[in-house]
């Protein structure tokens, strides 16, 4: 199915499941973090493992090869890479504020992936424990103590989306805030408007079911 006709650029709780789901519905197979929970998953950890270890010879047509857009982490962090490999694909970058995107990942993201580190439920989870560890936030969103450096995690979402927009030719990126719709991003992809709403999804609230649903370790209190 690949080439990626669409990256996302932007970190996990930027509203990349709603990005997700957009994009789908606008035709494209979109892969996410959420990708790897499916029952049927065709996508798998250890691809990205060995991305990050030998990244000058990643096959990125093969990791991808059932896609056609990929958004939030892991692909995060091989954005560069993939802007590079695919110069026709266009680059989503979805922003919130700092305080609101530390505040979100505190309470979802962080806890659920240190969890699966920690304590995986099988051997799946454990080599995505493995993926989270290596690839997302430079090992932070899985350590418990470093996470806790507000000043530090939020730097290193601020200096990311600089560095996006540093990086990608403005032509081809797109810079969306959380909860915006539809009309910019059809704009810039060159399709018509959905007759429904833009999605609204994986809320904090939400993410507590996912967690009982795929029997993955409660965040702490
Ligand atoms: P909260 O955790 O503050 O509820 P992601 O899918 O990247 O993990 O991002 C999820 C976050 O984006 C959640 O934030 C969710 O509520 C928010 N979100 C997703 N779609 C949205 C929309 N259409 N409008 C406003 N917020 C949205």
């Amino acid at each position: 199915m690949a080439p990626l006709k669409v990256i996302g650029a932007g970190f996990g709780r930027t509203g990349t499941d709603s990005l997700r789901l957009a994009l789908n519905i606008l035709g494209y197979k979109t892969h996410h973090m959420k990708s790897f929970w499916e029952e049927e998953a065709d996508t798998n950890p250890d691809d990205f493992i060995e991305a990050y270890k030998n990244r000058d010879k990643a096959d990125w047509d093969k990791v991808y090869e059932n896609y056609t857009a990929a958004v939030d982490w892991p692909t995060v962090e091989f954005y560069k890479d993939l802007v590079a490999k695919y110069p026709e694909a266009k680059v989503v970058l979805t922003t919130r504020s700092a305080d609101s995107w530390y505040a979100s990942a505190l309470k979802t993201i962080h806890p659920a992936s240190a969890g699966i580190l920690e304590n995986p439920a099988d051997e799946q989870k454990a080599r995505l424990g493995e993926m989270m560890k290596l690839v997302v936030l430079d090992g932070h969103m899985v350590n418990r103590e470093t996470f806790k450096d507000e000043k530090l995690i939020k730097k290193l979402y601020l200096d990311h989306i600089e560095e996006v927009k540093n990086t990608v030719h403005p032509d081809r990126l797109l810079i969306v805030e959380l909860g915006e719709g539809w009309n910019r991003l059809c704009e810039f992809l060159g399709k018509d408007i959905p007759d429904i709403p833009y999605p609204n999804a994986n809320s904090k609230e939400s993410f507590q079911e996912v967690l009982d649903a795929y029997n993955l370790p409660k965040p702490e209190a």
